[in-house]
């Protein structure tokens, strides 16, 4: 792309999400915390960010975009990514790749599928997914792992693992337990519960900007290899299925109303956080803290549906 094509492109990208920014002012503040998990029931509700990276290395931002906030199960695209690299197809052994159809933390389906988890994005999937990052390590070192690959994906030394959201979670969670207790007893976790436990609560707990997380994600939009290092993250094939679970399993039981809204591969956290990819094109990620009820962010959904809309960027469709 020419110079000029390519700074009328980031005006008009910029202008939207500003525009998006000023017309979900007065839903700031809707949907409810994640106060499960204590500590992320003290964020801020009104804070509200949107960053866009394009395929050609510019970031775009409006509001809150540069505050770190608990990335949560969106911390689920990284470790997925990272276990493939060690495991490859293995890894589908252990974990399955259907929609669930039912919530992040749901019991009721793993007991009926005899502990092997329906994708990797719901919880008891994404235990599954750390077990495998703790092949060969202490849970220090599992940890420091996939800090060092989040922080070489956006190209940002800063980014951090919040230490009081990891205590949190583990000081309150039960259910995640539950499920990897049920998960031990049918042989598919290799290492003891509270070492992999231990390791999925301070990947959750990574906090990052939006910039951050939009940086971080890039290679999923640009065919596995990210534009702002070089580095070749992941094959075209294996970008393109992340994606595919990110729009099937993405949103849990909210997938299809997502795919349906928005129209692109999406993650989203329980710190109010979604990452949605736009093959070719750019990496967005949205924060605005009010979950709607199937544990999503209620206006960083509406903020890339009025985004897709305009930008005319639904994979499904311009
Ligand atoms: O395990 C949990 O419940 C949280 N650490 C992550 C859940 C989550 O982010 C669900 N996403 N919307």
């Amino acid at each position: 792309m020419c110079a000029s094509a390519a700074s009328s492109e980031s005006d008009a990208i910029l202008q939207c999400i500003q525009a998006v920014r000023a017309d979900l002012a007065l839903l700031v503040g809707q949907g409810s915390l994640a106060d499960y998990i204590p500590e992320l029931a003290k964020v801020d509700p009104s804070k509200f960010g949107i960053a866009v990276a394009t395929v050609d290395g510019r970031v775009l931002s409006a509001g809150d975009a540069d505050e770190p906030f608990s990335v949560q199960s969106i911390s689920k695209v990284f470790a997925l990514t990272l276990a493939l690299g060690k495991v490859g197809d293995a890894l589908w052994k252990r974990v399955g790749r259907e929609p669930s159809g039912t919530a992040f933390n749901s019991i009721v389906q793993l007991e009926h599928e005899r502990g092997l988890p329906r994708n990797p994005f719901i919880n008891a999937g994404a235990i599954v997914v750390t077990d495998v990052l703790l092949a060969g390590h202490q849970p220090k070192e599992a940890i420091g792992e996939m800090v060092r690959f989040v922080r070489s994906l956006a190209d940002d030394e800063t980014i951090a693992i919040d230490p009081s959201v990891a205590e949190s979670e583990k000081a309150h969670g039960f259910r995640n337990a539950a499920l990897a207790s049920f998960m031990k007893s049918w042989g598919n976790l290799v290492h003891p519960v509270e070492l992999t436990l231990g390791v999925y609560f301070h990947s959750c707990a990574l906090a990052m900007s939006c910039a951050q997380l939009a940086r971080a994600g890039l290679f999923l939009a640009n065919g596995g290899r990210s534009p702002l290092t070089g580095l070749n993250v992941v094959s075209r094939a294996r970008a393109r299925r992340i994606n595919a679970l990110m729009l099937t399993c993405g949103h849990y039981d909210g997938s299809g109303d997502f795919a349906f809204r928005v129209g692109l591969p999406g993650k989203s956290g329980v710190g109010g956080g979604i990452l949605a990819i736009v093959p070719g094109v750019a990496a967005i990620a949205v924060w605005s803290p009010g979950l709607d009820v199937h544990g999503n962010s209620l206006v960083g959904t509406r903020a890339l549906e009025l985004i897709t809309q305009r930008m005319g960027w639904s994979i499904f469709g311009p």
